[in-house]
């Protein structure tokens, strides 16, 4: 999709975070926003500093696991913005925890919000792309997606879950001008989870890595722009770490605990658990 302006976008989880910066990045690009998440108050403010972009943007409030919430998200759009060309699945939530603490409760909640919602979601939403032969979805994973970190046992599930839905369905809607991209960042610096970790005292070492933003957005933006079905947003040395995780997966344990991975989540799991 090369040219956005003029477009009609939905972005979930956009009160704040990284649906936020994405939601802002295609306000600039001219593509008019519908954008969800549960807090009225903060989405509604969102939704005035988009417009200020000279976009038109709705905003509707509710849980994207109920499935009225989804109908009315899609509904709404189409009428009162126009047809759907891109739908971005942003709302996510985290639970780092040991996880034989981890509750039936939070780990189905987790794989609800996650993945179950942007599922149901994108299929509601992809008849009106297919019968217009045009649009894409991008599904916001995470580098939890491409491998399994400690301590975020149902988040990683979820998040790998994305990663194979977005490929099956690249796969099976070739040649139908509908696109399909996951876009898995590491840690993001500034706005969203990662950021109230560091709030915290909970940091990332420099070879773990994180990344910003701005790159989130713009690999986003490359992903709907050129259809590239999928964007790993990390550090140089974790990219050969993913590879090499996935024809050994042996490696996985002690490289993460080399690079001081397992020691920051055990930090972030322990934070948790005394709260
Ligand atoms: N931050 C990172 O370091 C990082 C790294 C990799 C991937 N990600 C992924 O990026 C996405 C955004 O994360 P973030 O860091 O921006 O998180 P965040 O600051 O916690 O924001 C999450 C957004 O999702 C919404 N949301 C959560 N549960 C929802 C629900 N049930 N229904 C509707 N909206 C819901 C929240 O709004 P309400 O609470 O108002 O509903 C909020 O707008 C997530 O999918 C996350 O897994 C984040």
């Amino acid at each position: 999709m090369k040219n956005l302006r003029g477009r009609v976008a939905i972005v979930t989880g956009c009160s704040r975070g990284i649906g936020v910066a994405l939601a802002e990045a295609l306000a600039r690009e001219g593509v008019h926003l519908s954008i969800s998440a549960r807090s009225g108050d903060e989405l509604e403010a969102v939704r005035r500093r988009l417009e200020t972009s000279g976009v038109r943007a709705i905003a509707t409030v509710g849980d994207v696991t109920d499935p009225a919430h989804r109908s009315a998200l899609v509904e709404r759009t189409i009428t009162e913005l126009g047809p759907i060309d891109i739908l971005v699945n942003n709302a996510g939530i985290e639970d780092v925890r040991r996880f034989e603490h981890t509750t039936p409760e939070s780990l189905a909640r987790v794989i609800d919000v996650n993945l179950t919602a942007p599922m149901l979601l994108t299929r509601e939403v992809i008849p009106h792309m297919l019968t217009r032969r045009q649009g894409h979805v991008v599904n916001i994973s995470s580098g939890a997606g491409k491998l399994g970190p400690p301590y975020m046992g149902s988040y990683a599930a979820s998040k790998h879950g994305l990663v194979g839905f977005t490929q099956s369905l690249y796969c099976e809607y070739r040649g139908s001008g509908v696109g399909f991209s996951a876009v898995c960042p590491a840690f993001v610096t500034e706005i969203g989870m990662y950021s109230r970790w560091e709030e915290a005292g909970i940091r990332s070492n420099r070879i773990a890595g994180t990344c910003t933003p701005d790159q989130v957005v713009k690999a986003t933006l490359r992903c709907i722009r050129t259809g590239k079905p999928e964007a790993t947003i990390n550090r140089p040395p974790v990219r050969p770490l993913i590879v090499l995780g996935n024809v050994a997966p042996r490696v996985v344990r002690p490289l993460f605990r080399l690079i001081g991975f397992t020691s920051t989540l055990r930090r972030s799991a322990d934070l948790n658990e005394s709260s």
